[in-house]
């Protein structure tokens, strides 16, 4: 959108956002990490920032530089970051759900480094289910008329994908990404359909993040109460 037309339809809203992928630590040194590169969820901070929002963005492990007028409260693990974004939406009026977030988690933490031992093989690394941050948002939502979006990855039956996940998260808006060629982690463009939970679809041709970031502001500020 030219700047001329960006409309200041977050004005006095408090949106927060998670961005990157959570690491979860095995040892002092390695963890089990994602390739998300936080791009989208940097992109959804700049075009609220930009419509007026006071912005909240939860930061995991990303390089990106902060936006102009961003709160960024960086995190690296699942727990942290729950920790997070949950402090920040006690007054919010949107939280989007951007960061990829490790499902589960390394079930114990060596203090010291793992090393490995001559003619001994490794353990299997145990791992644990980490929280559920979107389902436990749109479950309990600290304040009412909170509007919680979501974003999913997915190959195959995409849209049929998409649709029981936003049922099984009971937040407001999913936002489908098809997984595979030209879609991968780290591009500058993306592809998208937006899901509701009134049941209606919303697709964003393959293009800049900001286009899509503009896409969910509006879906998110039409359903302000
Ligand atoms: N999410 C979350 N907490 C988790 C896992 C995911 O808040 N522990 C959020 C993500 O930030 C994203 C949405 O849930 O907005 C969907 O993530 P996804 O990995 O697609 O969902 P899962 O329920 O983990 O399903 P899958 O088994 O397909 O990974
Ligand atoms: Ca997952």
């Amino acid at each position: 959108r030219a700047s001329a037309e960006v409309p200041a339809d977050l004005v006095g809203r408090h949106v927060v956002i998670s961005a990157g992928g959570t690491r979860e630590p095995l040892d002092p040194v390695r963890y089990l990490g994602n390739r998300s590169s936080g791009k989208q969820g940097y992109a959804l901070a700049r075009t609220a920032a930009a419509r007026g929002a006071r912005v909240t963005l939860v930061a995991a492990n990303s390089v990106l530089p902060a936006p102009a007028g961003v709160d960024v409260v960086p995190v690296e693990t699942a727990v942290q970051l729950r920790e997070a974004v949950i402090k920040a939406a006690a007054d919010a009026d949107a939280v989007v759900m951007a960061a990829a977030v490790a499902d589960f988690r390394p079930a114990v933490y060596a203090s010291g480094k793992i090393k490995k031992r001559s003619g001994v093989d490794p353990d299997p690394v145990a791992l644990v289910r980490n929280p559920d941050i979107l389902a436990e948002l749109s479950t309990d939502r600290p304040r009412a008329g909170q509007i919680v979006v979501g974003f999913a990855a997915e190959t195959d039956d995409v849209l049929a994908n998409g649709r029981a996940k936003l049922a099984r998260k009971r937040c407001d808006l999913l936002v489908v990404n098809e997984v595979g060629e030209r879609k991968t982690f780290g591009a500058e463009e993306s592809e998208a359909v937006v899901l509701a939970a009134d049941g209606s679809e919303t697709p964003v041709p393959y293009g800049p993040k900001e286009e899509l970031s503009d896409t969910v502001w509006d879906l998110v500020a039409l359903r302000f109460p």
